[in-house]
């Protein structure tokens, strides 16, 4: 009997031990990752830029020129998500710099954002895909966790999907542009708006009203505080 009880006081103290290592560490874990995002995040999105100039995680790598990591401000209203690099893109290294990156900028000044100031422009992909087709699946997966760490560091108040190809891995969804844009979703806790792509856009002007109304949307978001 006595031995019985040692034995469960034992197996106790055992338990106890363990919940205490595991607690620490967890507790120690994320405050370590807490105090790097608050000391220095430019520093760690130049080191996601550097990871990603050299990457050879899919092969997209074999016909770029540059990597198009995204650019802009940390902690900014929007952070907009396009498909990826054009060939006015891998030239420069610059995201949506070509003709849809203008029409895209005129977008942002109908409701008061400015890239350099409050935006940050990103891509799903940092590679050119070759004839600026899809990116593949297998692409974009491979990719995308350079996405999810850029967004878990610069923090938008928002996110815009420019297209179908943005939108449906972000929100996991697999039905068409038209049928997802038009409500909001939510990616790592952010309200994510999704629209057309510029260059859609531009090629059929008819989709202009709708692209209106999602940059209304995104506005409304933005004012709420
Ligand atoms: N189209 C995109 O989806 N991304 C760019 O950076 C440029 C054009
Ligand atoms: Fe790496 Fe992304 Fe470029 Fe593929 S597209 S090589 S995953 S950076």
């Amino acid at each position: 009997m006595s031995t019985q009880n040692s034995l469960n006081e034992l197996v106790n103290l055992f338990n106890l031990i363990e919940d205490y290592y595991i607690e620490g560490f967890h507790r120690h874990h994320s405050d370590v990752e807490s105090v790097e995002q608050e000391v220095d995040p430019e520093n760690q999105l130049s080191e996601i830029n550097n990871e990603i100039s050299s990457c050879r995680k899919c092969g997209l790598f074999k016909e770029r020129h540059n990597t198009v990591p995204g650019e802009g401000v940390i902690n900014p209203l929007v952070m907009l998500i396009g498909e990826g690099p054009g060939a006015d893109e891998d030239r420069t290294g610059k995201p949506f710099v070509g003709r849809a990156g203008i029409y895209l900028d005129s977008w942002l000044k109908a409701i008061d954002l400015n890239r350099s100031e409050n935006c940050f422009i990103g891509n799903i992909v940092k590679c050119r895909p070759p004839d600026n087709r899809d990116p593949l699946p297998e692409e974009s997966s491979a990719c995308l966790p350079y996405l999810q760490r850029q967004i878990s560091l610069i923090r938008p108040k928002a996110i815009m999907t420019l297209g179908r190809i943005a939108t449906q891995i972000l929100t996991g969804e697999k039905s068409g542009i038209g049928a997802l844009r038009g409500r909001i979703y939510s990616y790592q806790g952010i309200p994510l708006v999704p629209t057309y792509h510029p260059s859609a856009v531009q090629r059929n002007t008819s989709l202009r009203g709708a692209v209106w109304q999602d940059l209304q949307e995104l506005r409304s978001i933005l004012q709420d505080g």
